[in-house]
């Protein structure tokens, strides 16, 4: 078959030839627009940010926020709840870390991200202590799927947040609030003691003054004079909050223990799986502690992983596949770390990696032996291609 023959097949194919022919005889130049789509989707979801720090908010002992302007002038729009990924360069290693933005959307002017300290944490003891205003990070554009949908969720958001998972929680509430959108927030925020509580005073202050938004902070280590309710963010406490549990969509957001905690509460209440969504801020702290991990398996045993057509260097069993790719220099493309968005995919030619619950892999990607190096921890000597 011949091309024009192709072409014919096409719908739309005669309207198109048409318009050609109009803009050719009166001389219009219909290169003009070339590229106009593409321009419109970079500008939208930009590749890559440069983001300067104006202003670092300490929020709690452990807690602060990097307010973030752009150094062009521009950032592109994000919907509450989404997250981006900023890289930093620590002792000679480039690596990356996603932060959800908890400023609201409709603040163009810059994008906060809230960081808590994680004992002996990489990059969170280094953007807490090392950083200042006037320093200058690259930063992915907005992403993640873990925001309001109109069509699939209740106008009734109840959200379940343990220790710094309140940040997506945070812009998602700053903008229901301030623009009076017809939605409500019911707000379950988790914390060992009160004083870990991070946007305390702001999310009083909105709950007294927003008739659709309700706050109750959760403390699991209770002082003596606590006036907060007390223990964890289970089936019982979350009945008692809600006056029905009819009509809502649950999110959860916090560390990887909470999610696999809320998760049997709320089957307990009889929730259906497509009225929770989740995001998992990172994996778990501890690996060998996870149901599967091979006993005999040690986190500090390491193995030799060959790189195809590149360099041989040895991981821990205990730290992820990219984390030790990084530490070595090599550059593997990252989003999430936390096994979701794909972009650290990799293939696994020859040995073997354990891979926790909750990671999203294609079906097609599982038989081709393709992994998430951010969730996948060496078990053997391994041989992977980029
Ligand atoms: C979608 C999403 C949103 C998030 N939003 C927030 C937020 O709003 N606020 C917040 O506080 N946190 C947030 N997090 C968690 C955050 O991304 C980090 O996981 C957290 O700050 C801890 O990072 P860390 O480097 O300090 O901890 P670490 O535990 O040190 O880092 C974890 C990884 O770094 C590796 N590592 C340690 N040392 C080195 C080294 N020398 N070289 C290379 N790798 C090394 C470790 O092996 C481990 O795999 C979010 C996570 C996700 C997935
Ligand atoms: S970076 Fe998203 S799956 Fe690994």
């Amino acid at each position: 078959m011949s091309r024009r023959n192709i072409a014919d097949q096409l719908e739309g194919v005669e309207r198109i030839r048409e318009e050609t022919r109009i803009c050719r005889k009166y001389g219009i130049d219909y290169t003009v627009e070339k590229g106009r789509t593409m321009r419109l989707v970079n500008l939208l979801h930009p590749q890559a940010l440069r983001l300067k720090v104006g202003t670092v908010i300490r929020e709690t002992k452990s807690a602060a926020t990097l307010r973030m302007a752009p150094v062009d002038g521009y950032l592109p729009p994000f919907q509450a709840g989404q997250y981006i990924n900023l890289f930093v360069e620590i002792d000679g290693v480039r690596t990356s870390r996603p932060y959800s933005i908890s400023s609201a959307p409709h603040q163009t002017g810059f994008y906060d991200i809230t960081v808590r300290r994680v004992e002996n944490g990489f990059v969170s003891d280094y953007l807490l202590d090392g950083v200042g205003p006037g320093d200058e990070f690259e930063s992915s554009g907005p992403s993640g799927n873990f925001h309001y949908n109109p069509l699939f969720h209740e106008k009734h958001m109840v959200c379940l947040a343990g220790g710094s998972g309140v940040t997506p929680f945070m812009s998602m509430i700053r903008e229901v609030t301030d623009r009076g959108l017809d939605r409500e927030i019911t707000l379950l925020y988790g914390n060992r003691r009160e004083d870990d509580i991070i946007f305390h005073s702001e999310m009083k202050d909105r709950a007294s003054r927003f008739g659709n938004f309700v706050y109750r902070p959760v403390i699991s280590e209770p002082s003596k004079t606590c006036s907060e309710l007390t223990g964890f963010i289970n089936a019982d406490l979350i009945r008692s909050v809600l006056n029905d549990l009819g009509s809502k969509t649950f999110y959860i957001c916090g560390p990887s223990q909470m999610y696999e905690f809320c998760i049997p509460e709320l089957e307990k209440l009889g929730i259906p799986k497509n009225k929770v969504r989740r995001e998992m801020f990172g994996q778990p702290q501890d690996i060998t502690a996870e149901p599967g991990w091979p006993r005999e398996v040690e986190a500090s045993t390491e193995f030799k992983v060959s790189v195809r057509g590149g360099k041989t260097l040895r991981a821990r069993a205990g730290e992820s596949l990219l984390a030790a790719l990084e530490r070595a220099g090599v550059v593997v493309p990252s989003l999430c770390r936390c096994g979701e968005c794909s972009m650290c995919r990799i293939k696994l030619v020859s040995g073997k990696v354990f891979q926790p619950r909750g990671v999203l892999l294609r079906q097609s990607d599982r038989e081709f032996g393709y992994i998430h190096s951010c969730a996948a921890y060496p078990l053997s000597d391994l041989k992977i291609m980029l």
